[in-house]
């Protein structure tokens, strides 16, 4: 009769278990979430650049000059790459020596010995995905945080890397030449439903001042590739409805900030970290496009309880474009 007891209660427990097991992952496979502390003073300072891996040449070097530069001046807390950090195929493995020559000898300031947060490009998913992935490459580079989507939760403001590549039918329906290693998205529809409501449901728990969006390509830009229809389609309208500040994008190499007429969010492009000068800008509504640079370049971004500022620079620390936006009581009573 004990044992019976035993096992009905014992029963009832692991029905309820795999009940709650089962629910957090059909409803909510949260997204890695890591912890980045704000300054004393609650603000926060970080770089962004994008498609830079090149061994230093196309002025990547030079980009990383000045990245160290306005580091310092800014007291940044860390970095962010926009993606397709290796060319021209990512990394061949974790012995690859492009890793060295492309991101430890080069972004080599002071200030820029902190986490730099990355996501992949599509650049990177033509070589070892699980190489760059890898958790292994801190142990080479204690910078190096790559991820496929993830929350970086930084007090004021919540960070959500997402992983782009996926998305775009051309690299699946029209791969050409290139090998892409697919390993962990397929099945493609699966990867991609779920990834879609990770990010909603993680930005819907969000209850940080202010939400900024990462992902490789771009939603809407004037460059070479212009925008990215699956993005729009599918990742832009639970931007919209989550309120989200920015969407921090790479992947045409310039630099760019478009602006939307139905909505508050903002578009910015920082994919200037080598090889630019691309040479064809598409026409776009001039109320929405408010800057385009073609070179190269990065961006700083600098964020307190009420205030976030943009700001781009060229290759020599020039500033090229700089814009702010307010958040304040009367914001929050409104919103
Ligand atoms: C390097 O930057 C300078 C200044 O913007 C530019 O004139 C030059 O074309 C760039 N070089 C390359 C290879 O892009």
């Amino acid at each position: 009769m004990a044992a019976f007891k035993y096992n009905t209660v014992n029963f009832i427990f692991s029905v309820s278990y795999l009940i709650f097991i089962f629910s957090a992952h059909s409803s909510k496979a949260e997204l890695r979430r890591l912890q980045q502390p704000a300054k004393p003073d609650g603000t926060l300072s970080f770089l962004v650049v994008g498609d830079w891996g090149r061994r230093g040449s196309f002025n990547q070097s030079h980009v990383a000059l000045q990245m160290g530069e306005i580091g310092e001046k800014l007291d940044i807390d860390f970095v962010i790459s926009t993606g397709d950090n290796f060319y021209d195929n990512g990394l061949t493995g974790l012995h690859d020596p492009a890793f060295q020559d492309s991101f430890t000898s080069i972004y080599t300031a002071q200030s820029l010995q902190k986490p730099w947060y990355s996501v992949l490009g599509n650049h990177d998913y033509r070589g070892d995905v699980r190489a760059q992935l890898s958790p292994m490459l801190r142990a080479l580079d204690k910078r190096w945080i790559c991820m496929r989507s993830f929350v970086v939760d930084a007090e004021i403001v919540d960070f959500f890397f997402v992983d782009t590549t996926p998305f775009a039918d051309k690299y699946f329906v029209q791969p050409n030449e290139h090998v892409y290693d697919w390993r962990g998205v397929l099945p493609r529809q699966t990867y991609l439903d779920n990834l879609l409501q990770d990010v909603d449901v993680a930005l819907r728990e969000s209850s940080a001042n202010w939400k900024i969006v990462i992902g490789h390509h771009t939603i809407k830009s004037a460059g070479h590739h212009g925008n990215t229809i699956e993005l729009e389609k599918q990742l832009l309208p639970i931007l919209y409805a989550n309120g989200v500040d920015l969407y921090v994008n790479g992947h045409d190499h310039c630099l760019e900030h478009i602006s939307s007429a139905d909505s508050k969010i903002q578009f910015m492009t920082s994919g200037g970290g080598s090889k630019a000068w691309k040479g064809d800008v598409n026409q776009l509504d001039p109320q929405e496009l408010r800057f385009y640079y073609d070179g190269q370049g990065f961006m700083s971004v600098h964020i307190s309880e009420t205030e976030l500022r943009v700001v781009f620079y060229d290759v020599s620390g020039h500033i090229l474009h700089h814009w702010k936006t307010y958040k304040d009581e009367l914001y929050f009573a409104s919103y």
